[in-house]
């Protein structure tokens, strides 16, 4: 029996099972009014219920292989949040799409499409690293969304961000587990890294494509105004891909482990918060 998790001992993985009353937020453009903003994360909320099923998917395949008792454990805590996080994220899109009139079913059949194209092309290895990558994505968004500093936590409403916080607590805490059985079942560096450019472009297209959706069905697809201002959301001095980009790359540093990055911190601000409160 070899010890294949590395996750920190006091980092306890596991679903906490939480409802957020998010409809009447949803109705407006509940990022700092901006419709740029907001669709950028609706798009992304989008994206979840099928991608985090896909993440379980990859995962699971693999648990018969491992033999840290540790890491079967965060296997197991691994797929309660994600099932959550989906249960939640299903309730958003189908509330969200209902009120602003959006057609869930054209963004989702097209996911769906892509993921069993994806299945038919790729070894259940490198599914297992295109999740370990998407993982690498979420956690540092994640830490950029609890980062007092950065616009989710300045400008949201506060009964969606307490969604979108409790949501990037839980991907900060199993952010290792698909990278740690990666590793665990004989995933190579070669394979983790070139997994990291495919899956920030095919999530980069996905968001694009939905947030396409919903400004157009918002009547402000053309409006040039709101368009500028959401390239200044992404890529400005306070912007979220800008911030987050140096934290990206160190996923291609040779021996990258997730957890060199040690964010246990964060997590023990956001649970002291909760007891407060
Ligand atoms: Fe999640
Ligand atoms: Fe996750």
């Amino acid at each position: 029996m070899s010890q294949q998790s590395r996750t920190p001992e006091h980092v306890d993985i596991h679903p906490r099972n939480r409802e957020h009353e998010i409809a009447d937020c949803l109705s407006r453009d509940w990022y700092g009014g901006h419709p740029f903003k907001t669709a950028w994360f609706n798009a992304m909320s989008i994206t979840f219920p099928l991608g985090e099923k896909f993440f379980i998917d990859s995962v699971r395949h693999f648990a018969g292989e491992i033999d840290d008792p540790k890491l079967t454990q965060e296997i197991r805590g691994f797929c309660g949040q994600e099932n959550v996080h989906r249960r939640e994220h299903e309730r958003y899109n189908q509330s969200l799409c209902k009120q602003r009139g959006y057609d869930l079913e054209y963004m989702e059949n097209r996911l769906k499409k892509k993921l069993a194209l994806s299945e038919k092309m790729y070894t259940p290895l490198e599914l297992l690293s295109i999740t370990a990558a998407l993982e690498h994505i979420t956690a540092i968004m994640a830490e950029w969304a609890l980062d007092p500093e950065s616009t989710m936590a300045q400008e949201t409403e506060a009964t969606m961000r307490e969604l979108w916080d409790w949501h990037a607590v839980e991907e900060m805490e199993h952010k290792a587990v698909a990278f740690d059985v990666f590793r665990a079942v004989g995933g190579d560096e070669k394979m983790r890294k070139k997994s990291l450019k495919r899956a920030t472009f095919f999530l980069l297209l996905d968001i694009f494509v939905h947030l396409v959706h919903m400004l157009k069905r918002n009547g402000q697809l053309w409006n040039m105004k709101i368009w500028w201002q959401g390239m200044g959301f992404l890529f400005g001095k306070k912007g979220v891909l800008r911030l987050i980009y140096p934290l990206w790359k160190e996923y291609y540093r040779d021996g990258f482990h997730p957890w060199d990055r040690d964010t246990q911190e964060q997590l023990q601000r956001w649970e002291d918060a909760q007891t407060a409160s």
